[in-house]
């Protein structure tokens, strides 16, 4: 940056050598950083996702996820209750499906009675005025633990996308409110949005995971949802290259002209480059997720006393704002809104 004319012309000549601008001045005292602060976390800012499994009272530890449970429905129905009480937005929920209802189609996926459909239901009741997030693949369903459709060694697209449509309905007849595609096939977004539409669901939002990486990342959560032992190779042939940057101003701006409200970086941190990019390129609502695999690389740290949690957490979050990100998905959603509440 070049410096202003007037501080060009400033006659104090520096004969010693001392600093021409001193920009601690602004940082000499709390007050004072307090009043330059350019970006802000609040509860408002943070999504809370949550594992729903079946049971009653269960809360199942998921070792690669310290300090991230498993929830029976009632469970999830009474975080439901802190999330609102904290200040958070939303909840965004993913089902551990029994292995015995995993199939090659992922079929569970459009049952009306599945977990993620009575846990709708069963928050929506409580909490109406929480919002709901959920997800759209087949990867929580299928017995391969791909999040579309399998034939030979190939997802298919088109296949796929027919059923996730039926997933979408199902969500939207349980009542969720923003439907949250995660799968990364071609054209789902317009197809859902057609879909939600002529089945009078015009006002259920659609968040498009635009540019959703196929990351290290994930592991922690395919933990919690068990699909890491099963899964079969890997999900390079939809999810992005992490070497990419230009392609993912490309899949955000296609699932824009389809119909997406609002659009996902996913993971986060190590991809606050394409954030700001996307915010700065659309300028449309744009969220991050704090993926499985960040919250446990800052956890392990924590837990090993290398790291103080409560500020590396609030580092992490409030990166994002910083990199133009208007919410933020992340396993840290309740502490940090305890922390900001002053708990
Ligand atoms: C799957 C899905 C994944 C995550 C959210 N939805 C994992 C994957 O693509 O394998 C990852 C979230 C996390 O790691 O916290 N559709």
């Amino acid at each position: 940056l070049a410096p202003p004319a007037s501080a060009e012309a400033q006659p104090r000549p520096a004969p010693r050598g001392e600093p021409l601008l001193r920009l601690r001045r602004n940082r000499k005292a709390d007050w004072a950083r307090r009043l330059v602060r350019e970006n802000v976390l609040t509860p408002a800012d943070l999504i809370w996702p949550i594992f729903v499994c079946e049971g009653v009272n269960l809360r199942e530890p998921i070792s690669s996820l310290p300090g991230v449970d498993r929830l029976s429905i009632d469970a999830a129905v009474d975080s439901a209750r802190e999330a609102q009480a904290l200040g958070i937005p939303a909840l965004a929920l993913f089902p551990y499906t029994d292995p015995a209802l995993r199939d090659e189609t992922g079929s569970e996926a459009l049952n009306p009675e599945n977990l993620v459909c009575r846990a709708v239901r069963a928050i929506k009741e409580t909490t109406p005025d929480l919002g709901l997030i959920t997800d759209v693949a087949l990867d929580p369903y299928t017995s391969h633990g791909h999040d579309g459709l399998m034939a030979g060694e190939e997802i298919l697209n088109d296949e796929t996308v027919e059923v996730l449509v039926q997933q979408a309905l199902n969500q939207a007849r349980a009542g969720t409110d923003m439907i949250a595609p995660s799968d990364m096939m071609d054209g789902r977004v317009r197809a859902i949005r057609a879909a939600l539409d002529a089945e009078g669901f015009q006002s259920v939002q659609i968040l498009a995971y635009a540019a959703k990486y196929a990351s290290a990342f994930y592991g922690p959560f395919r933990d919690a949802i068990g699909t890491r032992a099963t899964l079969i190779g890997d999900k390079r042939t939809y999810q992005m290259d992490p070497a990419n940057s230009n392609e993912a101003l490309r899949e955000v701006a296609q699932d824009i002209l389809e119909g997406a409200d609002i659009v996902m970086v996913k993971p986060g941190l190590p991809y606050l480059d394409i954030i700001c990019r996307v915010k700065d390129k659309f300028g449309l609502p744009t969220f991050a997720y704090q993926v499985s695999g960040e919250y446990a690389m800052i956890q392990a740290a924590v837990n090993n006393g290398w790291l103080d949690g409560d500020k590396a957490m609030m580092e992490s979050l409030l990166a994002f704002k910083r990199a133009g990100a208007d919410a933020v998905l992340t396993y840290f959603a309740p502490r940090a809104a305890k922390l900001l509440q002053g708990g």
